[in-house]
């Protein structure tokens, strides 16, 4: 089977309500991790796996200052960036629905804009063909995740959103990989008791036809949705360098963007 084009999708909408008052006035992927806006640990993600189609939905709040941050950076390096705004936060899979038309026939990456990885999943995102792929990582406190179990070949047996009785170690980060089905399947999902698409729907469409994968990780894995987690996951990034590690096109184009800044500013003096 010929592999189709992949494009990727950062979901960076939400209300942030865990970060209040911090995200009364910004949204929460454009807080600082470290040296810079959590955005770009994402959206690297994306752009080292060679992504140059990428859509950022945003709540409407805060698009005017994405826009002002990610409009233009990556335009001379070969990456086109598109904004949605979600109005309401319908839940993670609402990102199929909404990104619809962007998806179009192709297959998507969609990574959540809080979710911050060392690992490098390019050859992952790469070889993927079709079907579902998700991730697995880990965990000492599996209760609190998303969490999957599977077989000695890696084949997905059960999905269980925040089992109250144990299944397995291994939860579930935000990244995931599928084929154009995700829109249909997004579409016909129930919503859940809270009025979401819940993303587990979206995997367990996959799982029904028996065309989910996934695929263990090792490194670090943080969820920056809270005071501490974001406060650790800067300390994180910071001790294992993960900053470095970074596509060379963001580092050239966040210093691209800090000089073009400064020379505003200094005008502004003038
Ligand atoms: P969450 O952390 O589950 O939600 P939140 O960011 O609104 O925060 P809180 O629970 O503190 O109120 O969201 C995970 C990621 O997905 C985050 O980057 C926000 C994004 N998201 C959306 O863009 N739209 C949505 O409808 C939801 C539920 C989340």
């Amino acid at each position: 089977m010929k592999k189709k084009k992949i494009k990727g999708i950062i979901l960076a909408g939400g209300t942030a309500t865990r970060l209040f008052p911090l995200t009364a006035t910004t949204s929460k992927q454009l807080l600082p991790v470290y040296d810079r806006q959590m955005i770009f640990y994402p959206l690297n993600v994306l752009i080292k796996a060679g992504i140059k189609d990428i859509l950022i939905i945003v709540a409407p709040e805060h698009s005017g200052q994405f826009l002002n941050l990610l409009g233009s950076i990556f335009e001379k390096h070969g990456i086109r960036i598109e904004f949605k705004v979600q109005k309401i936060p319908k839940g993670l899979a609402d990102a199929f629905i909404t990104g619809e038309d962007f998806i179009d026939e192709g297959n998507v990456a969609m990574i959540l804009g809080d979710n911050i990885f060392e690992k490098d999943f390019s050859a992952e995102i790469k070889n993927f063909k079709s079907g579902g792929m998700i991730f697995a990582k880990k965990v000492p406190d599996p209760e609190r995740y998303g969490v999957v179990k599977f077989d000695e070949n890696n084949k997905v047996v059960q999905i269980v959103e925040k089992p109250k009785n144990w299944i397995s170690d291994y939860a579930i980060p935000g990244i995931y990989v599928y084929d154009s089905r995700c829109v249909e399947a997004a579409k016909q999902a129930k919503h859940s008791e809270r009025g979401e698409i819940e993303i587990t729907e979206i995997h367990n469409y996959y799982l029904d036809k028996d065309e989910l994968s996934v695929s263990v990780f090792d490194g670090e894995w943080m969820d920056a949705g809270t005071f501490d987690s974001l406060l650790e996951a800067g300390r994180i990034v910071k001790e294992k360098e993960i900053y470095k590690n970074f596509d060379h096109i963001i580092d050239e184009a966040i210093k691209e963007f800090n000089n073009e800044i400064k020379e505003i500013a200094k005008k502004r003096l003038r």
